[in-house]
């Protein structure tokens, strides 16, 4: 009996779809879950009929691989994705290769890839985005590790992936953990951009009083346009529109307010702060999510802490996507993008990872959570100047901030003096601001650390390090 080409280990939603998607690409599969129930199950429903066989154990699933062998583990991250390698590994002959397409610590893989590349074997740590949908019909896919170990599994993935018109969405994004950081810092800009219309939600809701529908008609309109055609501008739609079939009002408003996090978020603000990169859009994006898991707080609070009463906010013409609101929601999306991109270019050069930004930006064109027409402008940016320090000063994108600063400031003006929060919205005014301030106050924070710790400081008018008695 010939051999599988493609081996994929655990059976959730996301790696039954890759496998469906390899198979459907001319790859013949062998699958392999911790329980062979599941296994079974897949087989007899969704894999039936296609050229996809079971395993009952890891010995079985390696001998049922043609060599060398491309194993996938779509398993969860951390100490599972561990002990999966560890079990697999005495059967694994030179020159094999494991791919980990769940959403693992980049550190994590940057270690994995030493060990098992240390071992003969190939080790890939790649990000897939696009949801269950995405694996099935075509991800975005991120995959670091050796150039090597990319090659054996390029024409695989280039087939399974999202195309665009420049080609599929994967490319060899660079050494070590590279592909995992890759993707957590897309699931950073993916904070950014969902609390982003989250807080535009609520101004629409709350500061201009509109309905579901109402909403979901200006959603509509800002994904008919460059800046904004987005798919997560399409989704919010979708959320606003549909109804609670119990009732036939919006479902929307019936879900609990409290946004859970798998962990990718948090690790795009940590690495930024390791790296000192400004990332303040997305990481009023987690703070978001922290402050809307408090809600039994935020209730008691509710009746304590009194705020500005909500006047009615007019943001212009709803059919002509309510033009402030719009600029705003551009220029924090923008800021998102711009934050992630500054985000990956300080890692590329601590960690030598040597990304190409354009396509980076190609690749997440199509298939991922953050695609957007925006992404082809930013590709065009970076081709333009490989080494922009950040988006905004593009020529095309500064000229969107400046024409759109006033409209963001007047909706961050109005969400305050009606006390609704928009922690997104207002970091990113800031950002701005603050980037294209050339002189900030920070002389006095300066002359403060040298006042209390004789920390010193420069001047502006003299090279040197100085030192002041101050009292
Ligand atoms: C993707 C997503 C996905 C991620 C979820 C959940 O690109 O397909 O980023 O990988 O796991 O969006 O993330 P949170 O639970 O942290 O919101």
């Amino acid at each position: 009996m010939s051999k599988a080409h493609f081996g994929l280990i655990g059976l959730g939603v996301m790696g039954e779809n890759l496998v469906l998607n390899a198979e459907r690409n001319g790859f013949s599969s062998v699958v392999y879950n911790r329980t062979y129930a599941k296994t079974e199950a897949f087989l007899k429903g969704r894999g039936f009929g296609k050229s996809i066989e079971g395993a009952t154990s890891l010995q079985d699933f390696v001998d049922k691989l043609e060599r060398p062998r491309r194993i996938l583990m779509m398993i969860k991250a951390g100490g599972p994705t561990d002990a999966v390698i560890e079990q697999i590994s005495p059967y694994l002959e030179e020159g094999d290769l494991l791919i980990d397409g769940g959403n693992s610590q980049f550190r994590d893989t940057e270690r994995r890839v030493a060990d098992l590349e240390s071992k003969s074997f190939g080790y890939i740590g790649m990000g897939v985005s696009g949801g269950a949908k995405g694996a099935l019909e075509g991800p975005s896919m991120m995959p670091g590790g050796t150039k090597t170990s990319y090659q054996a599994i390029e024409s695989l993935l280039s087939k399974m992936a999202a195309q665009v018109e420049d080609g599929p969405c994967v490319t060899y994004i660079g050494r070590g953990g590279s592909g995992h950081f890759v993707k957590t810092v897309h699931n950073g800009i993916e904070y950014g951009i969902e609390q982003i219309l989250a807080e535009s939600y609520d101004l629409m809701k709350r500061g201009a009083g509109m309905n579901g529908d109402q909403i979901a008609d200006v959603m509509s309109y800002w994904n008919s346009t460059e800046e904004l055609c987005s798919y997560l501008v399409e989704i919010t739609e979708a959320c606003m529109r549909t109804k609670d079939p119990i009732d036939g009002t919006d479902i929307v408003e019936k879900i609990m307010d409290k946004a859970g996090q798998k962990g990718t978020g948090l690790w795009t603000v940590i690495s930024a702060l390791e790296l000192g990169a400004a990332v303040p859009t997305i990481y009023a994006s987690l703070n978001g999510r922290v402050m809307s898991s408090m809600k039994s707080q935020r209730i008691a609070a509710e009746s304590i802490l009194k705020g500005p009463s909500i006047d009615h906010i007019d943001f212009g013409d709803a059919t002509n996507g309510l033009p402030p609101l719009m600029d705003a929601v551009v220029l924090s999306s923008m800021a998102s993008y711009a934050q992630g991109m500054e985000l990956l270019r300080l890692a590329s050069s601590e960690y030598d990872y040597q990304l190409d930004m354009p396509s980076i930006a190609q690749i997440w064109k199509g298939g991922c959570i953050i695609r957007s027409t925006l992404l082809k402008r930013i590709q065009d940016a970076f081709t333009l100047d490989p080494n922009l320090t950040n988006l905004l000063i593009d020529p095309w994108f500064a000229e969107q901030v400046n024409r759109r600063l006033p409209g963001l400031a007047k909706v961050v003006i109005n969400a305050s003096q009606s006390g609704i929060p928009v922690p997104c919205l207002s970091s990113t005014l800031d950002y701005i601001n603050s980037y294209r301030t050339g002189r900030l106050p920070q002389n006095l924070v300066q002359a403060m650390r040298d006042c209390f710790g004789s920390h010193t400081y420069e001047r502006l008018d003299k090279e040197g390090v100085f030192h002041t008695d101050w009292i």
